[in-house]
């Protein structure tokens, strides 16, 4: 099987999985993987993630010109930038799910890391989540944004919508997008409780041991 066709079909099995754990809903959300040739593969617009169809696939040139497949997610732009500014990554997954979105709709007193350390796996898989303000989904302006963000960062979060996460491979990104909506989960639970997050030392040790 070829790179594109295993990737295509890999897509379909992740999207069907996400929206089978109730992390995307409606049609919402849209996720990528970039292909060695710098091409990547995206999510039509406006298609359900439960039902993806391995061949309607949108296939989107490093500029943004659609190569094949359905008309492109109207969001395919800040993939773009994701996997422009991190040579590294090769997955992008956007998703509106609920614990999230939640933290997502919070007054933040800072921006640059909106959940604490709570767990090691969030420090491992998530990093730091800075918050990007608010634009209106499909807004090209969301693009620099998330350029900016992802120079530093596999995770961010956009303000009353939703997080981006990348990483090496679609499992991965998928991964660290669960561990993030479990994170969220968590800080809800917890509530007004008073937290005992992880301290400094312990993220660092996680950073140096797991190279997060
Ligand atoms: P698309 O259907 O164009 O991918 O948009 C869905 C979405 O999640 C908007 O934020």
């Amino acid at each position: 099987m070829t790179e594109e066709t295993t990737l295509r079909n890999d897509l379909v099995r992740y999207g069907r999985l996400l929206y089978d754990r109730r992390l995307a809903h409606g049609s919402a959300g849209n996720l990528s993987v970039r292909l060695s040739d710098g091409a990547i593969l995206v999510t039509p617009t406006n298609s359900s993630l439960g039902f993806l169809e391995a061949t309607r696939i949108s296939k989107v040139s490093p500029t943004g010109e659609l190569l094949s497949g359905d008309p492109p997610s109207k969001e395919a732009f800040f993939h773009l930038a994701v996997y422009e500014e991190r040579p590294q990554a090769r997955a992008v997954v956007h998703l509106h799910s609920t614990y999230s979105v939640a933290v997502s709709c919070l007054c933040h007193e800072q921006t640059d890391d909106i959940l604490p350390p709570l767990t090691a796996y969030h420090v491992m898989r998530v990093g730091k989540l800075p918050l990007l303000k608010y634009f209106r989904p499909g807004d090209r302006a969301l693009a620099e944004a998330v350029r900016g963000a992802a120079r530093d960062h596999r995770s961010m979060m956009l303000a009353n919508h939703g997080p981006i996460v990348s990483g090496r491979t679609l499992d991965e990104a998928v991964n660290a997008y669960e561990e993030l909506e479990e994170t969220a989960k968590l800080f809800f639970i917890l509530g007004d409780r008073k937290i005992a997050p992880l301290g400094l030392d312990a993220v660092a040790e996680i950073n140096d041991v797991f190279g997060s």
